[in-house]
């Protein structure tokens, strides 16, 4: 089969490679040399947040890609995101310019806001800020208002689009309805236990890519979780391939429709999880994969349940 690694068009007319470098978790030091061997690879994209703590690793490593004449600055995406203390409508324009400076660019391609639910504002450090009893300070502010103050942001030129991540059908369809600026992304946790099938479909009716963090299920090789990542069935599967279990997890993403975001600052596994862009699943594949679904999730932000803007109706700890 021909290659289908590709440029896929977003709704306001922007293009993004379809699959992302993700670096959520990413040791200190190890961010930046992850995004310089991801571009040498021929990674487009790449995916980081505030909240990750490394935009700066992921900024330098651009630049350094721009000033050796590798990429221009136009060839790369950068996602980044909105951390739940910066809701307030009138802080949001200075979250995203810390964030610029923290980058190092004077426009990101992508903005999102990270959660739908709101944290107290304690500083620009304190990102989850807790009470006296050690719970987590929500505020009730509307991501509809936040979302107002997002589209500014595109007005002024500091990112090129805007978008929402781990938003649920109901806050997106309700978001869709009060909008000037359609989201271009909604950012989800995507993998077998966790196919998101529904929410795919909606985002594709109303075209809105979706990008699927956590690809491999926040592979732990430690505690060997979660269990599609060591069993002989996936194992099988990819070995009709010749491809890993990383591979065949990452291309279901693929041929479930979202870009995948697979997170690895290890240079080896960075270009594996490139590398599944020729080969096909089928139909017995995916019905394997398929049913590894029980709705776990590893992204659950059991702290923010009480809050109105919570998006999911369960959650569990893990695999
Ligand atoms: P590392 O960064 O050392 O490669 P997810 O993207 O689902 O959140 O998973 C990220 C975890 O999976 C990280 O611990 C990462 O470790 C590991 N990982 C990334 N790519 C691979 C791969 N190809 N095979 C096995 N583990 C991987």
């Amino acid at each position: 089969m021909t290659s289908d690694l590709k440029y896929l068009r977003h709704n306001d007319g922007t293009q993004v490679q379809n699959i992302g470098l993700g670096t959520f978790a990413s040791v200190e030091g190890d961010c930046e040399k992850a995004v310089l061997h991801a571009i040498d690879v021929g990674y487009r994209h790449i995916d980081t947040a505030y909240f990750y703590g490394n935009e700066g690793e992921v900024g330098a490593a651009v630049r350094k890609k721009i000033d050796e004449g590798v990429i221009k600055r136009e060839d790369i995406f950068i996602t980044t995101k909105l951390w739940c203390n910066f809701h307030e409508p009138e802080r949001v324009e200075y979250a995203c310019r810390k964030t610029l400076a923290n980058i190092g660019l004077d426009y990101v391609d992508l903005y999102l806001i990270h959660w739908p639910f709101s944290y107290a504002y304690r500083g620009d450090n304190e990102m989850i800020p807790t009470d006296a009893n050690g719970e987590v300070e929500l505020v009730d502010i509307d991501y509809v208002d936040t979302w107002r103050a997002m589209e500014k942001l595109v007005e002024l030129g500091l990112t090129k689009s805007i978008g929402v991540s781990n938003f649920n059908a109901d806050q997106l369809t309700r978001l869709l309805a009060n909008c000037k600026i359609k989201p271009i992304h909604n950012q989800i946790e995507v993998h077998p236990g966790l196919n998101q099938k529904n929410l795919i479909e909606l985002c594709k009716k109303n075209d809105i890519v979706v990008t699927g963090f956590s690809p491999l299920g926040r592979h732990n090789a430690e505690k060997r979780t979660p269990a599609f990542m060591y069993d002989g069935k996936v194992q099988a599967i990819g070995d009709k391939y010749n491809k890993s279990i990383a591979q065949v997890l990452i291309r279901y993403l693929i041929e479930l429709g979202t870009v995948p975001l697979p997170k690895s600052s290890n240079p080896k596994r960075i270009e594996e999880n490139f590398n599944v862009f020729d080969f096909k699943l089928d139909a017995r594949d995916h019905a394997i994969l398929d049913s590894y679904h029980g709705g776990e999730r590893v992204a659950h932000a059991r702290q923010a349940i009480k809050s109105k803007y919570y998006p999911f109706q369960h959650y569990s700890a893990c695999f």
